[in-house]
């Protein structure tokens, strides 16, 4: 009942996912289980991890560092679309995936697998985005997703994994879910799922507490060119750097942890706790240079575009017609987002104390009420006249 011969996988090294290989080959009749793995910066020891796919039975095993394209190629844009799902979550683990579920096609095409597999359960959003992804790239490769339809508990999949030679996780595993890249980490299951609980001090390992954070304030600049983050506190930094310390400088003075009930795309609400300090420093910043060089009504249906952004990313659409449109937008808009912010980072809050943009279009002489105003006070009379004319019109007619 071969579903696939070779199949390429989408490996973390976790249960779910080496269980998988000994379970496409047993189960499903897959002929070649190659195991793939991204780099995103999670920290991790990979050498181990592509052993491990091995030893559980894969055929081949590769490591693939992505952390440029992950900052290139997707965290540029969400900050240029200041990208917040629900208001809030700066989309840390739905930009990842886009980009694996590429280089699992890519890697398929190399081997020439006729199929690609991931890990994921029928409940969560990376199902969604795994599968919608290789579906717009790559429509011919069957997905096949054994951890969504296999009805094992996790003792059981566990048992399975030993029967097939993995170990069961050494230390008592986690009671969490949890996913780590260099944009951020986020938190679920366990205790989280009563909404009411404050989160245990110890889900939280990229940021302090807002209570232990120092005493002493951070003053950060953030300089822009055409909306991307070029330099910090006057020093150039590639992409990737400035994500990496705008990471730590805003997690150590507190900044960037998310407690939400957000709505995944299967429709249950869910909660999660995030630590994202850098993509919200950067965002934060970004968006308020925004608000000095872009026209009033450019920055409002920008704002509204910024949502759909937001939503079309996190429910799986990365590679579908509404987001190229979308960035479309954001790209001409950009090309006027020079400047810098500059932040003050405080026990957990951020607090922007200064902007300057280059050619924006704050125009001092038109704003001041100092003596260099060259507002013309005596036009706004007849403006005011015609603006509310309509409004005279209909409070005349009220009775
Ligand atoms: N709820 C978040 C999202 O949908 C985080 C998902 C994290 N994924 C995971 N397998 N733990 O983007």
């Amino acid at each position: 009942m071969a579903k696939a011969r070779r199949v390429v996988l989408a490996y973390s090294g976790g249960v779910d996912t080496s269980v998988c290989i000994p379970y496409l080959r047993q189960e499903w009749g897959v002929d070649d289980v190659i195991a793939f793995t991204a780099d995103l910066g999670q920290g991790d020891e990979l050498e181990p991890i592509r052993q491990k796919a091995l030893h559980a039975g894969a055929s081949q095993s590769f490591v693939e560092n992505l952390v440029e394209p992950l900052v290139q190629e997707f965290a540029l844009p969400a900050i240029r679309a200041n990208g917040l799902y629900q208001g809030r979550y700066p989309l840390s683990a739905a930009l990842a995936r886009p980009l694996i579920a590429h280089h699992l096609v890519e890697l398929a095409r190399r081997v020439g697998a006729d199929g690609v597999a991931h890990g994921c359960t029928g409940k969560g959003n990376d199902q969604v985005r795994f599968d919608l992804a290789i579906a717009a790239l790559a429509p011919d490769l069957t997905i096949l997703t054994p951890a969504r339809e296999w009805s094992m508990s996790r003792e059981e999949s566990i048992a399975y994994g030993e029967r097939h030679g993995i170990q069961a996780p050494v230390s008592k595993s986690s009671p969490y879910s949890i996913d780590l890249n260099l944009l951020g980490r986020s938190i679920e299951a366990g205790v989280l799922e009563d909404p009411w609980q404050e989160p245990p001090a110890d889900v939280y390992t990229l940021t302090c507490s807002p209570e232990t954070a120092p005493d002493e304030a951070a003053v950060v600049d953030i300089e822009f060119s055409q909306g991307n983050p070029v330099t910090m506190n006057g020093q150039s930094l590639d992409p990737v750097t400035m994500v990496r310390q705008a990471n730590a400088i805003a997690g150590d003075h507190g900044y960037g942890r998310i407690d939400m009930i957000e709505d995944r795309v299967v429709g249950i609400k869910s909660r999660g706790i995030y630590e994202t300090p850098g993509m919200l420093l950067l965002i934060r910043a970004h968006r308020e240079l925004e608000s000095i060089c872009l026209a009033a009504d450019v920055l409002a249906s920008k704002r509204q575009l910024e949502q759909r952004w937001a939503e079309v990313v996190y429910q799986g659409l990365w590679f579908g017609p509404l987001k190229q449109a979308l960035d479309g937008f954001f790209a001409v808009t950009q090309k006027d987002v020079n400047g810098r912010v500059r932040l003050k980072l405080y026990k957990g809050s951020c607090t922007v104390i200064g902007r300057e943009a280059r050619g924006g279009l704050y125009d001092l002489d038109l704003a001041t009420y100092g003596k260099e105003d060259s507002f013309d006070h005596g036009a706004a009379a007849g403006f005011i006249y015609i603006w509310g004319l309509a409004t005279r019109l209909w409070a005349s007619r009220q009775n």
